[in-house]
């Protein structure tokens, strides 16, 4: 989504607001801008595009200020041109704004401003906020902002900053993250921590209506239309350098990398003496024991992460579980019977509909279970208990060790249900903790084949379309794999459980059309070897993942890349990675943007 980022000290403008921006950029990238006030005049840069077009245009400048703010577009309301692209400015010009989110009565407004004169310049929604602070601003910014976002209806995160007020951020959230960055003789703004933690790890979150007024030497948070508020100044113990490319071509690629390493933190977070522990959860064990039904909510991939977990909380906690896309889930009836708990995965933590499906689970009083990764982020501070991810920052767009992460948590997760509950007995727990601790080996095997992957990605690269297909718990495994081709390699490629087949995609197949099939050793193997058949009859060209070893099924593979034996449970978290190495390397080969993938954005933060 969009990304924020505002500065008042004494640093040259541009030193903190580009590389806050180049540090947003995986946020939204069809166009960025800059305003800042100096000397008590407004000045302001946009430009459409990537961030370097905008510092191309900022080379040979540098900005002094006394205040700046800077924005990185993700395009809802206009076109991703220049004139949608933000800071917007009021009608004289003398105010700019920033803005996060979807104003949903900007036609209203704008209507009303025009008759009142304004003269709008962009086909956005955010432009009537900078009119608005304008028709309110008398002598004071805060009050003008204040009443401003009272007349707001939709999400947003706010910045403003004006001639008349030259030493002041004013910023403002309702549904859209906000933090404060505290620094000496110096403070920050943003929407996301990454854009500042390499000049400060002291934040402060917004909460929504909270107005924030933010000096070079100061700062205050109040609520709108009431007093001020104390906050607390957390420390942030990242560390900034786990945003940066260690060598890798592409934030993915080290990403996909990391995903041994990821598996071993959280083995050391989640097991202990050989059983899996859940640290700081809140949720009693007698309350967890009567669960009756989960709810599991999620977009994207951390959808199909929860499409795994239905599988494994029925088939050992034998809980009945339901598995909703999070912008659906809302036109449900929630039908509560008692003992039932809904369940949101989220790599952001911040996603605005699986967001509004925890606050809407929580209106009716269920509890929240939430699988993030982000620490701090709006989910992490609104659910009852959270169990951590401990991916690491994932800076590529296209989600992939955040997913390995969020599969082995929900396989975690039940284990300790199930032993709870008495449906697995203490050596089961046993045997599926020793499989789960070799699987970070196993997953460096699968990693050491990228050359044969590469010769695979040679052959199929300028197919129009693939089809990837798995049953049980390797259906989401083919949901995902096409939604990464998808992602990366802007090729159309559908996921289907493979027994579906039959029932309609098998029209598609013809001797153009590569199909990826994961085909573990597993309960389903043989029917799987089925509709390879099916697929080999029809002349498609059948790319396998399968297990090292099995010759029966190499038999039918055009091409096949071996992934090492576990039970089918944990097999998922293996055939994930051949698959996201073939749309990493497809995309390579088609010169695709990988870590920025068009229209897409890392966090969607609009409903
Ligand atoms: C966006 C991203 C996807 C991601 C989805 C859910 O659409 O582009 O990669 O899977 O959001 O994100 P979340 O942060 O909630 O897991």
């Amino acid at each position: 989504m969009c990304g924020i980022v505002g500065y008042t000290g004494n640093r040259s403008m541009d030193s903190v607001l580009l590389v806050g921006l180049e540090r947003l950029s995986y946020r939204g990238y069809d166009s960025s801008g800059i305003a800042i006030v100096s000397e008590g005049e407004l000045s302001f840069w946009r430009k459409s595009g990537k961030l370097h077009e905008l510092e191309e245009m900022l080379k040979d400048k540098t900005l002094t200020g006394t205040v700046g703010i800077a924005h990185t577009r993700w395009a809802t309301h206009g076109k991703p041109n220049e004139i949608n692209a933000h800071p917007h400015l009021s009608h004289n010009r003398k105010l700019a704004i920033v803005h996060n989110g979807i104003i949903e009565n900007f036609h209203d407004l704008r209507m009303k401003l025009s008759r009142k004169g304004h003269i709008f310049r962009s086909g956005t929604d955010s432009e009537v906020i900078a009119h608005l602070v304008e028709e309110y601003l008398q002598d004071d910014l805060v009050t003008a902002v204040e009443k401003a976002v009272l007349d707001l209806e939709g999400a947003y995160a706010i910045a403003v900053i004006a001639e008349s007020d030259p030493d002041k951020i004013v910023v403002c959230r309702s549904g859209s993250p906000l933090i404060i960055g505290v620094g000496k003789e110096e403070n920050f703004i943003a929407s996301d921590i990454n854009a500042i933690i390499n000049h400060t790890k002291d934040v402060v979150y917004l909460e929504d209506n909270d107005i924030g007024v933010v000096m070079k030497n100061d700062f205050y948070v109040k609520k709108t239309g009431g007093a001020k508020v104390s906050k607390e100044i957390n420390h942030i113990s990242w560390d900034p350098k786990a945003a940066e490319k260690n060598g890798y071509p592409h934030f993915m690629l080290k990403e996909i990398f990391e995903q041994p390493m990821v598996v071993r933190r959280i083995i050391s977070k989640m097991i202990s003496d050989d059983k899996v522990v859940l640290r700081n959860f809140k949720m009693s064990d007698s309350k967890l024991k009567k669960i009756k039904r989960f709810i599991i909510q999620a977009c994207g991939t951390s959808w199909h992460a929860g499409l795994y977990g239905k599988y494994l909380l029925e088939k050992y906690a034998r809980i009945l579980t339901e598995v909703d896309i999070s912008s659906e889930f809302r036109y449900r009836q929630m039908i509560m019977s008692g003992n039932e708990v809904v369940i949101a995965l989220s790599q952001s933590g911040e996603t605005a509909d699986t967001l509004a499906g925890i606050r809407e689970a929580k209106s009716r009083f269920f509890n929240v279970i939430s699988f993030i990764n982000a620490k701090n982020s709006t989910m992490d501070r609104e659910s009852d208990d959270v169990i951590y991810s401990y991916a690491g920052q994932e800076v590529g767009v296209a989600s992939t060790k955040n997913f390995t992460a969020q599969l082995i948590s929900v396989y975690l997760f039940t284990i300790y249900l199930a032993i709870l509950k008495g449906t697995i007995s203490e050596e089961q727990e046993r045997n599926m903790v020793a499989e789960l601790k070799r699987l970070p080996e196993y997953m460096e095997q699968i990693l050491s084949q990228s050359d044969e992957i590469i010769k695979i990605a040679e052959k199929y690269y300028l197919s129009k379309e693939f089809l990837f297909i798995g049953r049980s718990v390797n259906y989401p495994s083919a949901l995902e794999g096409a939604l990464k081709l998808k992602e990366i390699s802007y090729i159309h490629a559908t996921g289907y459980p493979a027994g579906e087949l039959k029932h309609g995609p098998i029209a598609l197949i013809d001797s153009r059309l590569p199909v990826v099939c994961i085909v573990p050793k597993s309960e389903t193997y043989e029917k799987m070897i089925t509709n390879i058949e099916e697929v080999k009859a029809r002349k498609g060209k059948v790319i396998v993942i399968g297990t090292y070893g099995d010759e029966q099924v190499k038999k039918y593979a055009d091409d096949i890349i071996y992934i090492p034996e576990v039970s089918e449970d944990l097999s998922p978290a293996l055939a994930a990675l051949p698959m996201q190495l073939l749309s990493y390397h497809i995309a390579m080969k088609l010169d695709c943007d990988v870590d920025q993938p068009r229209n897409l954005a890392k966090s969607v933060t609009v409903e």
